[in-house]
């Protein structure tokens, strides 16, 4: 029988692509340009599948305009707001994800820009680079410590579960908001807030884990800032819409905010510029699943889920 083909957008680990190259008949993307709709809907003429990123957008209108041959869209991410599930489900193309095996990555990444913001990593890094550090003082690089202080963490999904138990590391008391309350037993202490404005006014610092969707969208406003506490810090590993842009440059820039700590952007690559003039921001640039580990595991979840399909099975991780 012959091979399914399938259209790889983006350049994914040698092993992954090893796999993909003896399961399926594939066309790589071999210098990991990033598709324009156009060249998108080019590719995918006389495909049976597409294995893209998150950095190809497909939307409503360049799913209506994709071959009838295309029955599968085996995204490699977890996050999956750059396809428009409904659109695909209209045209009955099964959508699936790769939950699961980003969450360590992307929690140690949460940490980082927790503890990076707070501590003032990256303004204390360019002042050595800079050969502008002259001096040790009292107050020199004073920061925010976060031991012992409350976290929020916004959406108690896997990545947000497995960042709960790294800040209790640093014998943080854990608070969240989720759509549902966990399974007690899944808790281990962590207060629940059916109410994200409540939850706000108690934190220190304030992790985002939710997905970026209609209802999640700018869900990080003034409004919402303003119930947050003097002095808190902001960390978002999720998407960048969720943020208000104008809303957390004014809580940075007015003293409200201590920091914030920023992987994902409205607008990427780069991101709101405004962003970069400020020091009490540590950016980072979507690098949550950033890991050979995670890469490589993230393109076996993909794989396996075309596996299923193709086979005749039900994909263990289909969202449309
Ligand atoms: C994901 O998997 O959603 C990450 O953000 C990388 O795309």
């Amino acid at each position: 029988m012959a091979k399914p083909s399938i259209l790889v957008t983006r350049r994914l680990p040698e092993k992954v692509q090893a796999r993909i190259a003896r399961d399926y008949a594939a066309e790589f993307n071999d210098d990991d340009h990033i598709f324009t709709s156009d060249e998108l809907l080019r590719r995918c003429a006389g495909k049976d599948a597409v294995l893209p990123c998150h950095s190809e957008h497909f939307t409503a209108e360049v799913i209506d305009q994709l071959p009838d041959s295309v029955k599968i869209i085996a995204n490699f991410s977890v996050g999956v707001d750059h396809v428009d599930l409904e659109a695909a489900t209209r045209r009955g193309i099964v959508v699936t994800n790769t939950p699961d095996v980003l969450s360590d990555a992307t929690a140690e990444i949460a940490l980082l820009l927790t503890l990076g913001a707070a501590r003032r990593a990256s303004e204390g890094e360019r002042l050595v680079r800079s050969g502008g550090w002259k001096d040790w003082s009292p107050s020199f690089m004073v920061g925010t410590q976060v031991t012992g202080k409350t976290v929020g963490i916004v959406g108690m999904g896997r990545v947000g579960q497995v960042a709960a138990q790294r800040f209790r590391g640093f014998d943080m008391q854990v608070r969240y908001h989720n759509r549902s309350r966990l399974d007690p037993a899944k808790e281990q202490g962590a207060v629940y807030h059916p109410d994200l404005d409540d939850l706000l006014g108690h934190c220190d610092v304030v992790s985002l884990h939710c997905p970026a969707t209609a209802d999640s969208r700018g869900m990080v406003n003034a409004d919402r800032l303003a119930r947050m506490k003097d002095g808190a810090i902001l960390v978002n590993t999720a998407r960048g819409a969720l943020i208000d842009d104008d809303a957390l440059l004014e809580a940075l820039t007015s003293g409200k905010f201590a920091a914030a700590g920023l992987d994902v952007f409205n607008g990427e690559p780069g991101g709101d510029p405004r962003y970069r003039e400020l020091e009490n921001v540590f950016l980072l640039p979507h690098i949550g699943s950033a890991t050979v580990d995670t890469r490589n595991a993230m393109g076996d979840r993909a794989l396996d889920n075309l596996d299923s399909f193709f086979g005749g099975r039900e994909p263990g991780d289909r969202v449309a």
